[in-house]
């Protein structure tokens, strides 16, 4: 694990902390509080993950996701992933969040792309909250498992909650190399990382848990690319941000795209997408 100490306060990662952010971005689309929405319109800001809308349309295609599907997204932060498969593949898509600014948000945009009667939103910690078992032809989660500390809870939950034969598909984070006292501080404050472990202990939790056909995939390349071009590209476009935001809210991402960036590039940190089936 990454650290025995708990991080409680999830603010203290500041990707969480301006909400704002979205309600500025709508302001700056000319639609602040009224006007149809589309989910396109919204990629550039909703997509708390790396590779964007890119990474929903990988898991669309390896699990043949579609109108038939019911699937169960733990961690949806604004809704941007729910949204995007509920209008691409007319999927049902129940959206667990525990932040509740983020969850506000996340229902009042997808209300705002017609999109209520297919997303229903979900505020709660996951570990603490009821879902129907043997229900969901898929569970998902994009980069938020890592924050959720009780990974046996978790799994067994998510084990139960799946049809037969139904899929397990995450992107999160682990470790190639154990982190030192400074490290596991940093990643606790500015990641809240909770839960962090090798590849191989990844896989044995799937596997104690009861999963089979485990895959799991190195993305971390990938994913230091994908954080240098955004650190650079903020950077790039820093007038508009701070036209559009503010000073602070500028700093605290650019500090937060720097930190993902540092700490998968550091050789310890690695970004992996996950398959299993129950
Ligand atoms: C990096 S964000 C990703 C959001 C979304 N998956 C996306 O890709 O746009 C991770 C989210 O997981 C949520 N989260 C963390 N712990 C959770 C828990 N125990 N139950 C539900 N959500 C949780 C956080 O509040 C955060 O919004």
């Amino acid at each position: 694990m990454v650290s025995n100490m708990k991080n409680y306060n999830i603010k203290s990662m500041k990707l969480y902390n301006f909400v704002d952010r979205v309600y500025n971005e709508l302001r700056e689309l000319g639609k602040e509080t009224s006007g149809q929405l589309s989910v396109n319109e919204l990629s550039s800001f909703d997509q708390l993950h790396y590779h964007g809308t890119q990474a929903i349309d990988f898991a669309i295609k390896k699990f043949n996701i579609n109108d038939k599907s019911k699937i169960l997204e733990i961690g949806s932060g604004l809704g941007g992933p729910a949204r995007y498969l509920a209008k691409k593949t007319g999927a049902n898509i129940t959206a667990v969040e525990l932040q509740e600014d983020h969850n506000d948000a996340a229902v009042y945009l997808t209300k705002r792309c017609n999109l209520d009667s297919k997303v229903e939103h979900i505020c709660g910690d996951f570990l603490k909250l009821g879902f129907p078992e043997n229900n969901y032809t898929i569970v998902v989660s994009w980069l938020a498992l890592y924050h959720i500390p009780d990974r046996k809870k978790l799994l067994n939950n998510c084990l139960n909650l799946l049809k037969p034969n139904g899929h397990f598909y995450v992107e999160d984070f682990a470790f190639f190399k154990p982190f030192d006292d400074n490290e596991k501080l940093e990643l606790s404050n500015d990641f809240f990382a909770n839960y962090l472990v090798s590849l191989s202990q990844y896989e044995t939790d799937l596997k104690v848990a009861g999963f089979s056909n485990i895959f799991i995939e190195d993305m971390t390349s990938s994913w230091i690319k994908f954080t240098r071009d955004r650190h650079k590209n903020y950077q790039d476009n820093i007038d508009r941000h701070t036209r559009v935001h503010n000073k602070i809210i500028v700093q605290n991402m650019l500090y937060f795209y720097s930190f993902a960036m540092r700490y998968l590039s550091g050789g310890k940190l690695a970004g992996i997408r996950v398959s299993a089936k129950k």
